[in-house]
């Protein structure tokens, strides 16, 4: 027993403290107190972990799920996809094959209207000879579509080898060669030099043809003209483009432009039979690739692609 004197307000006071014993006693209460809160907090977190075990079981059943999910919807696009190939190689070999078989009759159909016209002229009067006529030069007109459907075919059907290709050196050539119906030379011609992509190279010149001679056909009619072909950097990306300053078209039918035999100017204007860009589009996708076109009438038109 320990004895405290206090002193408060001028008096002296005696406790008398029954240290050990009390020091003792609230150890043990402090030791209950303790392992009655640990007991709490064990049973708090053991409760907390089986729920945080269970949403995580919760969540990884729905990831096999999902995962399952995707791995079905992977099988099914594959064989979508595989499907859709084998539809279009079945059509493309069906073009290809009517293209090719309509030929003869058409040629044939051309010919004997060709002979009557010949040697039944004196028969045959004014009226008549002028139906023939006509018969002939739509004949004609459908050889050059067939014509220009198999060509489309070749390409699409075409293997493709990829090599190193200087397209650069493939405009100079291509815009020499444009350059002689143009005696005046009204169209200022511009090639930036050295770009090498990876491709096919008879695709590409057959794409570059097409895009360059389409330049000139709606550049042409004005007075002057600049024919631009070059790289420029869009979105991070490195797209080669080819620019006109020429009569542009209305971009409210832009779905048109990729399509086979759909023009935007008239056949009075400007001749074709609107397969160009049908199969540069597709010589494009060839080579995984994405073409797109902005355009403002009496401005210009420029497009542009990548390989
Ligand atoms: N540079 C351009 N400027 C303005 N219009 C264009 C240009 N390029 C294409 N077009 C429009 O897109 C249409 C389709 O082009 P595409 O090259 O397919 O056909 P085309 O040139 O008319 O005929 P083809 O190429 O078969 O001789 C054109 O008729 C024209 O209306
Ligand atoms: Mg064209």
């Amino acid at each position: 027993v320990t004895t405290r004197y206090f002193n408060f307000q001028g008096r002296e006071y005696e406790f008398a403290f029954a240290q050990n014993i009390s020091k003792e006693k609230a150890a043990e209460e402090q030791l209950k107190n303790y392992s009655e809160n640990l007991e709490n907090i064990i049973n708090e977190r053991t409760s907390e972990v089986e729920k945080q075990a269970k949403k995580l079981g919760d969540s990884q059943r729905a990831l096999t799920y999902l995962l399952e999910d995707v791995n079905d919807s992977r099988d099914e696009l594959k064989d979508a996809v595989d499907e859709l190939e084998a539809v279009n190689k079945e059509l493309e070999s069906f073009s290809y094959s009517v293209s090719h078989d309509l030929r003869a009759p058409l040629t044939r159909m051309d010919g004997f209207s060709k002979v009557l016209l010949e040697k039944y002229s004196d028969i045959l009067d004014d009226d008549g000879k002028h139906y023939l006529k006509r018969i002939r030069a739509s004949s004609q007109i459908m050889a050059q579509l067939i014509n220009e459907l198999l060509t489309l075919s070749r390409i699409t059907r075409r293997e493709m080898k990829k090599e190193e290709v200087d397209i650069s050196k493939i405009a100079n050539i291509i815009i020499n060669d444009i350059k002689k119906s143009d005696p005046e030379q009204k169209i200022k011609f511009e090639v930036q030099d050295g770009l090498i992509v990876m491709g096919d190279k008879t695709l590409l010149t057959f794409m570059i043809e097409n895009l360059l001679s389409n330049a000139f056909k709606f550049t042409f009619k004005k007075d002057k003209g600049k024919i631009s072909f070059g790289k420029t950097v869009i979105d991070d990306k490195e797209v080669i483009f080819v620019r006109d300053t020429g009569v542009g078209f209305n971009m409210k039918y832009y779905e048109k432009l990729f399509v086979a035999f759909q023009r935007l100017h008239s056949d009075k204007d400007y001749e074709g039979t609107g397969i160009g860009l049908a199969t540069v589009l597709r010589i494009v996708n060839r080579h995984g690739g994405k073409i797109w076109a902005e355009s403002e009438i009496n401005v210009g038109t420029t497009f542009y692609f990548t390989l």
